[in-house]
């Protein structure tokens, strides 16, 4: 059975001891609704350490006021029976209180790959990421630390986050768990209708065709306006950005060099994200 904590005092106690019986220790923060893509960073996490720990905490400083914070799903006990299932030893599911007591003045923010992207639509989001993620950090003090490559400008400031910090816990970024058609895998998928849901699946299949187009050579503004056009073709709203960067830094993409693209598209209410690799030639 997996144990459930609230509180900070009770997660150290127990990360301490395993700690102190020498044992490796790895945390995959989440805000629940958890489905296949959180599983496999179980699975991933419990593969590099002999305990994994489970956070769940739907963060509300990541949330801008007119984002889905009150609609976000929530289903603790559906959710602690998958940790259970998947092996996980400890979930933490702090309240709001207890990780952001009454005075709480602390805010984190990331420059470098934080720039752009997400940012230019949600200003505030990383800065609610990289807070809440450096309290979780200190507040469990695991070894490894695993995100999912679905987020991937959130991994990419997470791993700064560190470097930048000197935390000494150990960013692995997980590849994105896709449906038979290539959908990824998002808490926020229960948003979408049946109709909706044919049309998210076309995104990732944009986003290939884009990868591909720049893997062999073509050029870069017009890939990107092609991919742009193709999403709405396929019925979305509206497209955020389409963008290549490169894989460490999110700098912009240079012909060649390992890199991603990057894309976050409307769709009714649901705003979606994914990006797929572009090798290096
Ligand atoms: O990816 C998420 O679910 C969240 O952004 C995270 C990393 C758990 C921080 O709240």
């Amino acid at each position: 059975m997996t144990e459930v904590v609230e509180t900070v005092a009770a997660l150290r106690a127990q990360v301490n001891a395993w700690r102190a019986a020498g044992l490796k220790v790895a945390l995959v923060p989440t805000m629940g609704a958890l489905h296949e893509g959180h599983v496999s960073l179980m699975r991933a996490a419990r593969q590099r350490a002999d305990r994994c720990v489970v956070s769940i905490f739907v963060n509300p400083r990541q949330f801008a006021p007119t984002e889905d914070l009150d609609k976000y799903p929530r289903q603790l006990a559906l959710d602690l029976d998958k940790l259970h299932r998947a092996g996980v030893h400890l979930a933490f599911t702090p309240s709001v209180d207890e990780v952001y007591p009454e005075g709480f003045a602390t805010t984190i923010s990331v420059g470098g790959p934080s720039a752009g992207l997400e940012t230019d639509f949600r200003p505030a989001f990383f800065d609610g990421v990289a807070t809440v993620v450096a309290k979780l950090f200190v507040q469990a003090a695991p070894d490894i630390a695993v995100f999912g490559e679905k987020d991937y400008q959130q991994l990419c400031v997470v791993r700064k986050l560190c470097l930048d910090l000197n935390l000494p816990v150990e960013v692995v970024g997980s590849p994105t768990i896709r449906d038979a058609e290539g959908l990824a895998m998002s808490s926020r998928n229960a948003y979408l209708s049946p109709a909706e849901l044919e049309i998210a699946r076309k995104l990732n299949k944009a986003l290939r065709k884009a990868a591909a187009a720049l893997q062999v050579g073509a050029d870069e503004t017009a890939t990107m306006a092609t991919a742009r056009q193709e999403v709405l073709d396929a019925g979305f709203d509206g497209v955020d950005y389409v963008e290549a960067r490169e894989s460490l830094t999110l700098a912009p993409w240079r012909r060649g060099a390992e890199g991603r693209v990057l894309v976050a598209a409307r769709l009714g209410k649901t705003r979606l994200i994914d990006n797929v690799e572009v090798r290096k030639t």
